[in-house]
């Protein structure tokens, strides 16, 4: 198997209630999880607030994993609390503040047969510093996918799991070789979904405009972070279907995701969106969204757990 390269070497992971050098956490090649994608996950991010690193959203985040877990009958034998421990756990050992968390369950099994009756569930966590996740930092160009965002009658896009990513990958790769940054896809219906792994949000007349819950969308924490700190400064919120259409003429774009955070869209299929740079909505809700999770905003320090590093 391929050895961590760089900093990865030397990482620490938490395998099924273990602390490993990352090196160490190995699996067979033939585990059910890599050949038939059947793992779940999570991406949580870690920040650097005054009073020293804090995960952010901790709570909602595996509360979600395990949403995932019961829709797929993934019986773990980690529990929530002890998930939660072993990701503080992993973002003290490593000692950065800014990281990228990804708790991780597993069939790990290395028996052929897709059926996971009888298989044992692993769970693993890692932890790596992280930043920005788009390189364009004024604004991405995005691409309307040819690849519908698959639906709940074909798989529970509510569940985080890997195999949905086929979906985001196949879509991204599309918009990537056409040139662009990233993917916006729609419902089969035609409907504006999400991109690869983000939610999207327009900006029209003054007023925040999402796809709402029955156009295929994972139900984001970034997202539901945005509406409430939109609703602190008086933003309206209207959560309905949106016409691809829509995304053309909208005054602003922006993409929210742990990973993407606030990334304005400030092109579309060729298209200029509003001045063709960040709008000043997207802009104050980027700002508000960085002061919440660096822990500036005191009325929200319960969205953050706090690391304390020896
Ligand atoms: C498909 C998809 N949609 C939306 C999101 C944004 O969700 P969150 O804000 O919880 O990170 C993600 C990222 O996890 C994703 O993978």
């Amino acid at each position: 198997m391929q050895k961590g390269s760089g900093k990865k070497a030397g990482m620490r992971v938490w395998l099924d209630g273990k602390i490993l050098k990352y090196d160490d956490a190995k699996v067979p090649i033939l585990t059910h999880s890599l050949q038939y994608g059947s793992g779940i996950f999570e991406g949580i991010r870690s920040y650097e607030t005054e009073g020293g690193a804090a995960v952010f959203r901790l709570r909602d985040h595996v509360d979600r994993f395990f949403r995932t877990a019961k829709i797929y009958s993934m019986e773990m034998q980690t529990g929530r609390s002890e998930l939660e421990k072993a990701i503080a756990e992993v973002v003290r050992i490593n000692g950065a503040p800014h990281t990228y968390i990804r708790p991780f369950a597993f069939y790990n099994d290395d028996n052929i047969g897709v059926s996971t009756e009888g298989k044992k569930v692993s769970v693993f966590v890692a932890a790596v510093p992280f930043g920005q996740y788009f390189k364009a930092s004024k604004g991405i160009r995005c691409k309307v996918a040819s690849w519908h965002r698959i639906k709940s009658d074909v798989l529970p896009i509510e569940a985080k799991a890997s195999g949905n990513y086929l979906n985001s990958i196949i879509a991204s790769t599309e918009a990537k070789a056409s040139g662009f940054d990233e993917a916006i896809m729609t419902t089969s219906e035609g409907f504006v979904a999400e991109g690869a792994a983000e939610n999207i949000f327009l900006v029209q007349n003054g007023r925040l405009v999402t796809p709402d819950k029955s156009s295929a969308i994972l139900m984001g924490i970034t997202r539901d972070t945005i509406m409430k700190l939109a609703e602190e400064i008086d933003l309206e919120i209207e959560e309905r279907q949106i016409h691809r259409e829509e995304l053309y003429t909208s005054d602003e774009v922006f993409f929210s995701g742990t990973a993407a955070e606030i990334t304005p869209i400030i092109n579309i299929d060729g298209i200029k969106i509003g001045s063709g740079s960040e709008g000043r909505i997207t802009k104050e809700l980027s700002k508000i969204y960085q002061d919440a999770v660096h822990g500036r905003i005191k009325a929200h320090a319960d969205w953050l757990t706090p690391i304390k590093f020896r």
